[in-house]
């Protein structure tokens, strides 16, 4: 691959080069959202912090041995190589999001653009806040271009197009996910703590309010005539619900929260203790290495679900369906990035379906059930 130069941009200059960077790239989403990107013909970049794991999985996922690769092992080091190289669009997938989403972003801009697959509370709504300056400076930043975030998003734009605000929204994200032979993997294991550490939240007339993890258990009867159960959890899922569709009441559950009575029961106990910095820390790294074994996607298919409710009384209620979740989620990240790549989409800081529309969901391969 043929390395380009950045150009130096100064304030007030939006000038970038036609590079994609992917944060990440050896990692689960990284290797696919790399490989997708690479077959469409787009200039990609590893970044990361082994230049051996990069070129090794950059090779694997079709980029030539000799591709560049930037070596930086921290959002701020990230942060400071792309504002001295000014790649077009950096995909995000180290993880942290909270922490790292805004350092990286906020150096995408002016003019760049920023994807990542965050599914916190705290990283969505923390990305958001970037909209202003994300408008004045003529960069998009999407963040949860993932499985969870679009698969529900996108059914509740549906449901309300062309209708006043609702009253009341449910969401329901049920993934499932073909597990790879390895080690968990930090990013990963920051995710499951941090939704312990988090809690619960809902929107009660407008505002964000605490509520318990794990609330409102139910069991879910898909279309295709399987089922799976979910409980309450304070995702991304909620914001994104709740900004596409102005109702002041929202709940979000999703299939990853715990819904045998025992351990949701102990979920507040267990989210208290793992507050402490120490035990934080502790258990990300002791759950990262944990080995599991490869197994197949428990069901076929992966759902987005919404139950929709006016104040009239009219309730509507929709689905998308996608194949595994985890393959979904690489396909919508490189999906907006490509799109963004190529100069679709509005400046701002946005959720998938807003930056791009609800059909981003079918151009990714998920499919409105009904249609
Ligand atoms: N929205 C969704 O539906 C959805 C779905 C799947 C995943 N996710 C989220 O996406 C994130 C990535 O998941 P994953 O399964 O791909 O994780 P993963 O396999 O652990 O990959 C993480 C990647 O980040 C890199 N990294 C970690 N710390 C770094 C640092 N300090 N500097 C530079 N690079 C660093 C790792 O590089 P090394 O090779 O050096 O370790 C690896 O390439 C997680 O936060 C996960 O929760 C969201």
């Amino acid at each position: 691959m043929t390395e380009t130069s950045g150009t130096g941009a100064t304030a007030g200059e939006s000038r970038t080069n036609d590079e994609v960077w992917i944060v990440g790239a050896t990692g689960r989403v990284g290797r696919g959202v790399t490989a997708r990107l690479a077959a469409r013909g787009l200039t990609v970049v590893p970044v990361g912090r082994s230049r051996e794991r990069m070129v090794a999985a950059g090779t694997a996922a079709g980029l030539p041995g000799d591709a560049k690769v930037v070596v930086a092992d921290s959002a701020e080091l990230i942060a400071a190589e792309i504002a001295r190289q000014r790649p077009r669009v950096v995909v995000n997938t180290m993880g942290a999001f909270a922490a790292t989403a805004p350092v990286i972003a906020r150096a995408c801009m002016p003019g760049g653009h920023y994807v990542d697959p965050a599914a916190d509370v705290v990283a969505v709504e923390g990305l958001l806040a970037l909209h202003d300056e994300a408008v004045r400076t003529g960069s998009t930043l999407v963040t949860g271009a993932g499985f969870g975030v679009l698969a529900t998003e996108a059914v509740v734009a549906k449901l309300c197009e062309g209708r006043p605000a609702p009253h009341r929204v449910l969401v329901d994200a049920v993934g499932s996910v073909a597990v790879e032979a390895g080690v968990l993997g930090a990013a990963l294991a920051a995710s499951m703590v941090d939704v312990l550490t988090a809690g619960g939240r809902r929107y009660e007339n407008g505002r964000l309010v605490t509520s318990r993890l794990g609330a409102d258990p139910r069991r879910l009867a898909f279309p295709d005539g399987e089922a799976a159960k979910s409980a309450g959890v304070a995702s991304g899922e909620l914001v994104a619900a709740r900004a596409v569709s102005g109702a002041p009441f929202v709940t979000a559950t999703s299939g990853l929260v715990p819904t045998a009575p025992l351990i949701r029961a102990l979920l507040p106990l267990l989210g208290r203790l793992l507050s402490v910095p120490a035990l934080r820390r502790l258990a990300v790294d002791r759950l990262g290495r944990v080995r599991i074994k490869a197994a197949p996607r428990p069901r076929k298919h992966s759902w987005g679900h919404a139950v929709v409710e006016w104040p009239d009384g009219t309730r509507r209620e929709g689905w998308l369906r996608a194949g595994d979740g985890m393959d979904f989620t690489a396909d919508v990240t490189a999906t907006v990035t490509e799109l963004l790549a190529r100069g679709v989409g509005r400046p701002g800081a946005w959720t998938p379906a807003a930056a791009l529309g609800t059909e981003l969901a079918t151009t990714a391969g998920g499919t409105f059930v009904p249609d």
